[in-house]
């Protein structure tokens, strides 16, 4: 069998060349694929080009960010969707050998869309993991192998299916990917009792460059430290990760209060800056949505904030710690309800209330919508008056949007070089959004006020490196180029992003990647050529 197959495929590899047409490069990339796969390909289910009647489906099933699937953006040669890890291994192999440039999808919600889109560099795949989703949970062991293209809440909805008391801290929005959320940190409401996910990974499965299947071991600490935080998508593909789950208490409970920033709200706002991070348990974390709305008397279009808990413990100690810690909100039992961990994951996620844990299990994103976000850490509780500039510049959006969410507690215990997520010490991150409803409505108008809100924000956020999260992925902080990678401009993002662990993430991939294979807008570049010389 293996003989005349591999023949064949040499064949194919001898007479081939890049300026193949389409059609041979594609007949060339399934016969390798077939070649290096463990188990047949059935390739009518796996392989789709642009002439396929499901390729727009299957390009369009976990695109988050509707931007990035309009008909002028760019799009995938073929996309392919393996079935078992040795074709992911065979998809690393072949289109390195073929010269084709690779990207690679789990949950399809980067903010750029950089795992369904290239806009540097065409032509180019897409692989897509969607169907490598499993999770196995080992309650006995207190671990699960989770696999790159489940989504975050089939994780929880598997732990708990298990267990009332075991839990996992990740993304709030349940149809994440575990593949690229994992890797760029990976917050949610239990960060500020055990941490990012990426704190509670204890080890992974990774395709590198040359196609080998490594785990931690295998890998080595440089890579396996580079993984957890450095980003997606910059030195191979993760295959799996296996977590440490995290104790969670049998009742959790959740609330939501809502006022306006003319009732008082900005008074309120500057106290949570001053206690959701330092002042509150870790048990409790209280996040605040900000968004437009219209004043239930007059009909006028108002600011709303919204403060959304969980508090790891039931209704009674939870009023108690809010009484010592943060009066001012006037929480009062009605606001609150007692649940179970996984319907509290639920109700931060927005579902409807009512709604059971299994509609975790379709996987699907609820969200679908055209939008430009950024991201922002504050140290230093922003001031009443810039506030209220704040406040004037939401009015001016149609649907503007901001989530801020408290650190404290486990973040600032853990150092910021354990793993390449760098922002340990600060009061709180904002993301920045704006959300508009047709293609190509007043794009141009949306992404112009959110860069001007950013550019009024600055004296209020982190300064050198005005820090920025990875997963909030901002093209606007600089990109790549195709080759030749400039550092200075690279340090641009990077620094935000990694602060000074960028410096090692280089190094890693330097070493793993030296030729770039694994790259993208914003990747990790690796050190240009005649300085790996001089260094050796
Ligand atoms: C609606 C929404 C809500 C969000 N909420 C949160 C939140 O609560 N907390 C939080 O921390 N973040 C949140 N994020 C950000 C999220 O963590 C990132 O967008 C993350 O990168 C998504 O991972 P994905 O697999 O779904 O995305 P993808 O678009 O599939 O991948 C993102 C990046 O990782 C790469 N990648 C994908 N899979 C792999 C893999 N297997 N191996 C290596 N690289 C890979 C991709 O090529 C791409 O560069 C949210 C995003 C959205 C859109
Ligand atoms: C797709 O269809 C077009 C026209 O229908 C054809 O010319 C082209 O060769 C096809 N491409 C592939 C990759 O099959
Ligand atoms: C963080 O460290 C402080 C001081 O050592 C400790 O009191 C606290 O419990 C720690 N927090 C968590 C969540 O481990
Ligand atoms: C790469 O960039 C440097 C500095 O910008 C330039 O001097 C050099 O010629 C470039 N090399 C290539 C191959 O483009």
């Amino acid at each position: 069998m293996m003989l005349p197959n591999s023949l064949l495929f040499l064949f194919l590899l001898m007479s081939s060349s890049l300026a193949q047409p389409t059609s041979s490069k594609q007949d060339m990339l399934i016969q390798c694929l077939t070649y290096h796969s463990k188990v047949p390909i059935p390739f009518s289910t796996t392989f789709f080009t642009p002439n396929s009647s499901a390729f727009t489906t299957i390009l369009a099933s976990t695109a988050d960010n509707l931007r990035y699937i309009v008909p002028s953006v760019p799009k995938p040669e073929f996309i392919f969707t393996p079935t078992h890890d040795s074709q992911v291994q065979a998809a690393v192999i072949c289109t390195k050998q073929l010269g084709i440039h690779l990207r690679v999808r789990s949950g399809g919600h980067d903010y750029e869309g950089l795992s369904y889109v290239s806009q540097i560099e065409t032509p180019f795949i897409v692989v897509d993991l969607a169907k490598l989703r499993s999770v196995n949970v080992d309650i006995q062991q207190n671990t699960a192998w989770i696999q790159a293209g489940a989504t975050i809440g089939e994780v929880y909805y598997r732990i708990a299916e298990k267990s009332t008391t075991h839990g996992f801290p990740a993304g709030v929005c349940t149809s994440l990917g575990v593949g690229g959320h994992i890797t760029g940190g990976a917050y949610g409401a239990m960060m500020r009792k055990y941490g990012l996910a990426a704190d509670n990974v204890v080890n992974a499965r990774i395709v590198d460059v040359n196609g080998r299947n490594l785990d931690r071991e295998a890998m080595g600490e440089d890579l396996f430290w580079a993984i957890r935080g450095g980003g997606g998508a910059s030195f191979g593909i993760i295959l799996w990760w296996k977590i440490k789950l995290v104790p969670v208490p049998s009742t959790v409970t959740v609330f939501t209060v809502a006022k306006t920033l003319e009732q008082g709200g900005t008074k309120l706002l500057h106290k949570w800056q001053q206690v959701a991070a330092t002042e509150l348990d870790e048990d409790l974390f209280i996040r605040v949505i900000i968004q437009l709305t219209s004043d239930s008397k007059s009909g006028k279009k108002t600011v709303a904030t919204l403060y959304q808990g969980q508090f790891l413990g039931g209704v009674e100690r939870l009023l108690q710690v809010m009484q010592t810690g943060f009066p001012e909100l006037s929480l009062t039992q009605k606001d609150c309800t007692e649940t179970t961990w996984i319907k509290s994951v639920l109700y931060i996620a927005n579902y409807p209330s009512g709604t059971q844990p299994e509609i975790l299990l379709q996987g699907k994103s609820t969200t679908k919508i055209y939008y430009k976000a950024k991201s922002d850490f504050v140290k230093d509780p922003i001031p009443e008056t810039g506030l209220e500039g704040l406040r004037k510049r939401l009015m001016k959006e149609t649907t503007p949007m901001m989530i801020w969410t408290p650190y404290g507690g486990m973040m600032s215990n853990i150092s910021e070089s354990a793993i390449p997520f760098p922002h340990r010490t600060v009061l709180f991150k904002i993301q920045y959004l704006t959300i508009w409803q047709a293609a190509n409505q007043n794009e141009a108008k949306h992404i112009d006020w959110i860069r001007k809100l950013y550019s009024y924000m600055a004296p209020y956020v982190t300064k050198s490196p005005r820090q920025a999260y990875v997963n909030y992925r901002d093209l606007d902080l600089g990109i790549n180029k195709k080759s030749n990678i400039s550092f200075i401009k690279a340090s641009a993002w990077g620094n935000r992003y990694f602060k000074d662990n960028f410096n090692r993430l280089i190094e890693i991939k330097t070493k793993v990647d030296p030729e770039n294979f694994f790259r993208h807008e914003q990747s990790i570049p690796p050190r240009p050529l005649p300085a790996r010389r001089t260094r050796n």
